[in-house]
């Protein structure tokens, strides 16, 4: 099974007092989605913006609002939330909550929780762009800093109060979900590993204008690079052009062609303990590319192509102990021309595509697919989410560390 690193944890949602509160709503119902426990405590300013209903149906948990609530039957539940989180996270923190924090007042139950919690504390500040760059609210973030409080900062965008262009914005609820879940992995499977996935397809220009492209829109590679963040690694993506946002705490280079992508990748390689080559990587390339726009009178008959290098085999030539798994997009005999692929590139492990069936493969949020690694296929065909075919091949990827470095050690 794909693993899930929010399942069976805790979260601490603490709300203060501010616009962006609404949005907690959003970001505790995603939470949820990937099955987390999340517990909210607001501030009393909090319930002002959003009703503490709102978090109860969204978490099916009651909302600590009042540290003599009633509700709570007993008067320290601060505490035992405390050592009941995974993680903390105060979201929206606005400027007031930041310097309660930094002096460690504790006059209401959002500011007793943070004072008291045990686990990890990331604040999400989302405030009026002269509040956030306010000397007093930047001392508070060192502060806070400091003391091992950690920070997700605001965007810049468009602020409630109308400033364009401003810093102090709620980030994007995707950004904090990935900063929880790599926050929460931190112990997982892929701590000290770093993996260089690529994703997307190349793009082969003709002329400035035109190129030769493919349908690949990067979602296998990204869902690859955002799982293997989540579990602790560090990540390198190499990336073609996309619409897709790159997963947050992940090292991203974009490329356009092949010849970009393979030096990129080359570049990397040595760093890497294992390569995902999730790319549509184009095969051949215009042999001339016109440095000037083709006017349509003077169009060629025809566009001369020459092969581009083959990343992966360069991988496989070049590597030292990397495991190198790759991708094959077929439209027949899948396993038969996926498994020549392993064997000719010499990879660790194929990840096959049907390329043809109509709801999956390119630009599709789902996979027909299978593994095949070097011993043979692993699993069944079948349709995965890309999401949960990135926790299957990050599966397969841990076994392949643990038996190396099993293999190093002489056991068997
Ligand atoms: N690949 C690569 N460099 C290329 C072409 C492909 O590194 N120039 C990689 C892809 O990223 C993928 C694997 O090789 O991981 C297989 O790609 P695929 O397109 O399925 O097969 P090809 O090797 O290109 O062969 P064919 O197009 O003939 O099926």
């Amino acid at each position: 099974m794909a693993k899930n690193v929010f399942q069976g944890k805790t979260i601490v949602l603490g709300v203060s007092g501010g616009i962006a509160a609404y949005k907690a709503v959003d970001l505790a119902g995603k939470l949820v989605q990937e099955r987390a426990t999340v517990k909210v405590v607001m501030s009393q300013n909090a319930t002002k913006f959003v009703n503490p209903i709102d978090f109860q149906s969204v978490t099916g948990q009651a909302v600590l609002t009042d540290l003599f609530d009633g509700d709570f039957q007993n008067q320290i539940y601060h505490v035992s939330l405390s050592e009941e989180a995974d993680i903390t996270v105060i979201a929206p923190a606005t400027a007031n909550i930041l310097a309660k924090a930094a002096c460690g007042i504790a006059d209401d139950a959002l500011s007793t929780v943070i004072l008291a919690a045990r686990s990890t504390v990331v604040m999400v500040p989302a405030m009026n762009n002269h509040m956030w760059l306010n000397e007093a609210t930047q001392h508070n973030l060192s502060v806070l800093k400091n003391r091992g409080i950690e920070i997700i900062e605001p965007e810049v965008g468009r602020l409630a109060c109308g400033e364009e262009n401003a810093v102090g914005r709620f980030p994007k609820i995707e950004t904090i979900t990935d900063y929880l879940g790599a926050a929460l992995a931190r112990t997982e499977d892929l701590v000290g590993k770093t993996v260089l996935v690529t994703a997307g397809g190349t793009r082969e220009p003709i002329d400035p204008v035109r190129y030769i492209g493919n349908r690949s829109s990067g979602k296998m590679g990204y869902a690859v690079a955002r799982s293997a963040h989540l579990r602790g690694a560090q990540v390198i993506l190499i990336t073609g052009i996309t619409n897709l946002n790159p997963p947050y705490g992940v090292k991203v280079i974009s490329v356009e062609s092949a010849g970009q992508m393979h030096r990129a990748v080359m570049e990397n390689l040595d760093q890497a303990d294992a390569v995902i080559m999730a790319a549509a990587v184009a095969d051949f390339k215009p042999s001339q590319e016109s440095l000037g726009k083709i006017k349509k009178e003077r169009m060629p008959k025809s566009v001369e192509l020459e092969l581009n290098p083959d990343i992966l085999q360069a991988i496989s030539d070049k590597k030292a102990n990397q495991v190198v798994i790759g991708f094959a997009a077929e439209s027949d005999n899948m396993i038969e021309n996926a498994t020549k692929k392993l064997k000719k590139k010499k990879l660790d492990l194929v990840v096959a595509n049907d390329i043809v069936k109509p709801g999956v493969g390119f630009d599709s949020d789902l996979s027909l697919s299978v593994l095949i690694d070097k011993k043979g296929q692993i699993g069944d065909i079948k349709t995965f989410k890309k999401s949960d075919l990135a926790g299957e091949i990050l599966d397969w990827l841990v076994d392949a560390f643990k038996s190396s470095a099993n293999r190093r050690s002489g056991q068997c």
